[in-house]
């Protein structure tokens, strides 16, 4: 047993999705997350920087005296894989979790990954996968770049005009397609779920890499017997807009209300 809090960051609100989904797996521990909207966005970033910037959020939350990391974030786990695995302290992304998901994925059509231009650049996610698939499968990666800044501005509802000529942009070459199974490669985009079900149908098979991500690390602690967490504590960084992330989050994750604290921005 292990009463102290588990780490989760991204650029943004996106790794809410993968703190809701860990609060919703081990509910009794305590949680601190940092939002790096101040630095947002991180998929066009260059690699070097994204590994700085991996490091600098880690030690960020190492301060506080976390059992564990979650990067809550595609581009991180994609570009700073090895940066996460020196790190001191038990360091997970959603890559690994999520590749494994998918290349778990019975039949042999089509997959395709949905990231942002860091993540598909990379071929972190497309190359390991088509590795791990063997070259029977086709794997296609669909880079994203709208969709991330458009949901940490809010926009996520599926009647918004925003959200869906941003979601017909991005998916339009892939539009007419069937595929096995579609990996939202970055955590954002768990937000517009249901606007890309109604752009490319109902019932097509997404799977979450945020998902992924929080039951690896989850699956870890239990297997070393570190979960219980003290007081169902949330703490919440943040060093872009306080008020703009607190307004997003309490709703999503229905938790009571959201305070979060101001951090100044990291130099790179
Ligand atoms: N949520 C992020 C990801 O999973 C980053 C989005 C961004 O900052 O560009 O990739």
């Amino acid at each position: 047993m292990d009463t102290r809090p588990i780490g989760v960051y991204d650029s943004g609100v996106g790794g809410l999705t993968g703190l809701r989904a860990l609060m919703r797996m081990l509910p009794g521990e305590d949680f601190l997350y940092f939002s790096d909207s101040g630095r947002m966005p991180y998929g066009p970033r260059p690699l070097e920087e994204l590994r700085r910037i991996a490091v600098q959020d880690m030690d960020f939350l190492a301060g506080f005296d976390v059992k564990a990391i979650l990067a809550a974030c595609g581009t991180i786990s994609s570009a700073a894989r090895e940066q996460l695995k020196a790190y001191p302290i038990p360091a997970f992304g959603v890559l690994t979790p999520a590749l494994d998901a998918m290349a778990a994925v019975p039949g042999d059509g089509p997959l395709a990954v949905l990231a942002t231009a860091a993540s598909i650049a990379s071929g972190e996610f497309t190359e390991a996968l088509r590795k791990k698939c063997g070259m029977h499968r086709e794997i296609v990666g669909l880079p994203c770049p709208e969709f991330a800044p458009t949901i940490e501005a809010g926009h996520i509802r599926r009647s918004d005009p925003v959200v869906q000529g941003c979601v017909a942009r991005a998916l339009e070459p892939v539009r007419e397609r069937k595929f096995d199974a579609i990996l939202l490669g970055c955590t954002h985009y768990g937000f517009i779920e249901d606007a890309i079900r109604d752009y490319l149908g109902e019932d097509v098979p997404l799977l979450s890499a945020a998902e992924c991500g929080a039951k690896a690390l989850r699956d870890y602690l239990e297997a070393h017997d570190l979960t219980g967490g003290e007081r169902c504590e949330r703490r919440f960084f943040v060093s872009g807009d306080v008020r703009a992330f607190e307004a997003f989050a309490e709703p999503h994750l229905n938790c009571g209300p959201v305070h979060a604290e101001q951090v100044p921005i990291m130099e790179l």
